[in-house]
């Protein structure tokens, strides 16, 4: 099938390849020039395990195109997947006028029979208006559909996602454009729930907030975990084996960061505000979420007395591992407020120091999680990457000044860091019983 994929953020580029991974034949479009030319020369503009093998592949095979224009990309495909940017706005709403943009031109560009398809999430009725453009801008007699299927990449993990989804989600309103995406899905033999664009629409932000709500509520849970001296582990594990409530998205830590869940959740408290609805779960998912971050920085200064002129060792700053992404992430706001406090930031992420330099001036990067606790007063985990579970920390206590973790991921075993001599601060692990 003819596909044509407009937008190569993440979404974009990891649907196109592994589409065309798939067999199709794709044309990735992208109005920023620089970024087509980096991926015809093989560059990719992000990290994602796997893309850059599959995006070589497709192109090699002669299944994967790039190109800057959007008319290119109606000629070629049947089928049009709008991914393109929905950033918030100040107010939390999302903000559309790429996607307005992006549908006048397709809509002026499209001479046959063509599915318009929204990927990128966006508010319910956004589909409403791309049909009624279309209405206004397709040629007489030229029959164009409208449909709304999510994605639910995680970043990371994006391949694995769209390879093996739980679900797929078709919203549709003809017999035409289901049949297309039932065919174009067909190799994935994954369960689709067919419905209408809204609900499509509906499924997506509901999905995330949802998402996002788990965890704010395990993170409220884990301060009463902390105030009791229960652990919030072992809380989660209880809950989680109940089917109907699930482990997943239970892990307390310093909270969820990320473009999707903080955007997601404010466009839909948002929406459901023009409607006149006041969605307080979503409001406390948010607050919740911000204090977390401080509720870190509390800590880490309870535990050292004063931050001024401590030194303070940051493990992992993507807002989570195997990205090199870091909108919204956690340590941004952590270790600002660690600076302005007076403390000394030495920190390291596999992936991410390169953006970090410009969002954090002032801090010391290092070349390896070795290098960033020498010296320090204490160690902050703040990204669970793969490395930084089997540190050294034998080695570790003897480069620090004081032997101080704060686990913000409940990465470790508080047992094994208190025998080696730590003192161990978790996320919802109060002290045991006979130390309190
Ligand atoms: C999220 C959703 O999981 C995807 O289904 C969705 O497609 C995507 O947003 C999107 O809308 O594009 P993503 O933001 O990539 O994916 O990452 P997640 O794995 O969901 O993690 C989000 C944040 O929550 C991370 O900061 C993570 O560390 C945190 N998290 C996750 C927790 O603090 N606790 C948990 O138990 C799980």
């Amino acid at each position: 099938m003819n596909i044509s994929v407009i937008g190569s953020g993440h979404v974009g580029l990891v649907t196109g390849a592994c589409f065309a991974d798939l067999g199709h034949q794709v044309l990735m479009v992208d109005h920023d020039r620089k970024k087509i030319a980096a991926l015809k020369a093989g560059k990719m503009p992000f990290y994602e395990p796997g893309l850059e093998e599959l995006v070589h592949r497709g192109v090699e095979e002669d299944r994967l195109r790039f190109t800057t224009s959007t008319a290119e990309g109606v000629r070629h495909g049947t089928i049009i997947f709008l991914c393109v940017g929905t950033p918030a706005r100040p107010n939390g709403e999302a903000d559309l006028t790429a996607v307005e943009e992006v549908v006048r031109d397709v809509a002026q560009a499209v001479r046959e029979y063509r599915l318009i398809v929204e990927k990128s999430t966006v508010p319910v009725q956004t589909g409403e208006w791309i049909a009624r453009i279309c209405r206004g801008s397709v040629r007489r007699g030229v029959a164009c559909d409208v449909a709304s299927n999510p994605e639910f990449l995680r970043e990371g993990q994006g391949l694995q996602d769209f390879l093996h989804p739980d679900r797929i989600v078709l919203g549709v309103e003809s017999k035409r454009a289901k049949e297309l995406l039932l065919a174009l899905y067909k190799p994935l033999n994954a369960p689709a729930v067919v419905t209408d664009v809204k609900s499509a629409e509906l499924i997506k932000h509901a999905s995330n907030s949802f998402l996002a709500m788990k965890i704010s509520f395990i993170n409220s849970v884990a301060q009463i975990c902390e105030r009791v001296g229960a652990d919030v582990m072992q809380v989660a594990e209880g809950m989680g084996l109940d089917r109907r409530i699930g482990r997943a998205f239970l892990d307390a830590g310093v909270g969820y960061g990320g473009y999707c869940f903080g955007k997601d959740v404010a466009a839909f408290t948002q929406i459901a505000e023009k409607l006149g609805i006041d969605f307080q779960l979503l409001k406390a998912t948010a607050r919740v979420n911000a204090e977390q971050r401080q509720r870190l920085v509390k800590r880490v200064e309870e535990a050292l007395w004063n931050l001024n002129r401590k030194t303070i060792a940051v493990l992992g700053l993507s807002f989570k591992p195997d990205t090199d992404d870091l909108r919204d992430a956690p340590s941004i706001d952590i270790i600002r407020s660690l600076r302005q406090e007076g403390a000394v930031i030495r920190a390291f992420d596999p992936q991410a120091m390169a953006q970090a330099k410009a969002l954090l001036p002032g801090v010391t990067f290092c070349k390896s999680a070795y290098e960033a606790v020498r010296g320090a007063d204490c160690l902050i985990l703040m990204t669970e990457w793969n490395e930084f579970k089997e540190l050294e920390f034998a080695r570790i206590k003897k480069l620090m000044r004081q032997p101080l973790v704060v686990d913000g991921r409940n990465l470790y075993q508080p047992k094994t860091l208190q025998q080696l001599g730590f003192r161990y601060i978790g996320v919802g692990r109060g002290e045991p019983w006979d130390q309190r």
